[in-house]
């Protein structure tokens, strides 16, 4: 019971990681608002987990949503201790082919989205004075740049940069701010991506996963399961010294 009395956010947990996080934390006796642009499925999804969990209506891309957001949290639970920055969108085209629409919506939703989110958290944490932690979901991708993936990978290479300076600003206020970048986790969003592959580089549908399984050095994909030790080792007391880090979880796909 390591967030034993812990309130925690964590966007874009309506399926996914961020699900799976959200599991992992109420099991360790936080108390999670599974905040989501698609309500219906977060409150299914808080339904599923019991009275740990519950459904809040969020567009990351939107601050009165995100003010709101925080606030109803607050209402709820009467602080907010953990964030999980886990909401982001994915895209993929060649160079040539990027429009600025797709640009403008992956940097909002991917960038512009963590950023605010994390900033009124952490307004939130400096007025309760007691620090918190604030967790940013990063990528491989954001460590290397991949040739049909320009504008994701961008996106969160900027994730990183942000989570390095907003570590550095706040740790004076006791907030640990850090991100995990995980290489290729399984789950729906990967079936979107392959499929992505398979129109855009002709492959049969599942070819691109077993492309991607085969070269990660432990031998499969992930599971969002692979995740939660980190973020729940980043949200407990025993990650207090540690400041502005991108921790790789990729069973060895890449080195920094
Ligand atoms: N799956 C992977 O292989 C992988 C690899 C590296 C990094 N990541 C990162 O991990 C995180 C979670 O990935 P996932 O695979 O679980 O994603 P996912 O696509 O399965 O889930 C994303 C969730 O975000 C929600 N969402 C979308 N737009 C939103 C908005 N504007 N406001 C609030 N919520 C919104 C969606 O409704 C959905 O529930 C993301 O940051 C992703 O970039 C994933």
């Amino acid at each position: 019971m390591r967030l034993q009395g812990k309130s925690a956010i964590i966007t874009g947990s309506a399926r996914g990681i961020g699900l799976a996080f959200t599991r992992a934390y109420v099991a360790e006796g936080a108390t999670v608002a599974i905040a989501d642009i698609n309500l219906p499925a977060a409150e299914a999804a808080a339904a599923s987990i019991g009275p740990g969990a519950y459904a809040v209506h969020l567009d990351v891309a939107d601050q009165a949503s995100i003010d709101a957001c925080v606030a109803a949290v607050v209402a709820r639970t009467g602080s907010l201790d953990i964030l999980i920055n886990n909401a982001a969108l994915f895209d993929l085209a060649p160079i040539v082919e990027i429009t600025r629409a797709s640009y403008e919506r992956l940097f909002t939703i991917n960038v512009a989205g963590t950023l605010f989110m994390l900033q009124a958290a952490a307004k939130q944490m400096i007025a309760q004075g007691r620090g918190g932690k604030i967790i940013n979901m990063a990528s491989q991708a954001g460590r290397r740049g991949e040739a049909v993936v320009g504008v994701y990978c961008a996106t969160k290479a900027a994730v990183i940069s942000l989570n390095q300076s907003a570590g550095l600003d706040l740790i004076k206020h006791r907030i640990n701010v850090n991100a995990i970048a995980p290489g290729v986790v399984d789950g729906e969003h990967w079936d979107g991506v392959d499929a992505h592959f398979a129109r855009h580089e002709g492959l049969a549908p599942g070819e691109k996963k077993k492309q991607v399984s085969a070269a990660v050095p432990y031998g499969r994909m992930g599971t969002a399961e692979d995740l939660t030790g980190m973020a729940i080792f980043l949200a407990s007391p025993e990650a207090d010294y540690i400041v502005a880090q991108t921790y790789n979880v990729d069973g060895g796909n890449w080195m920094n």
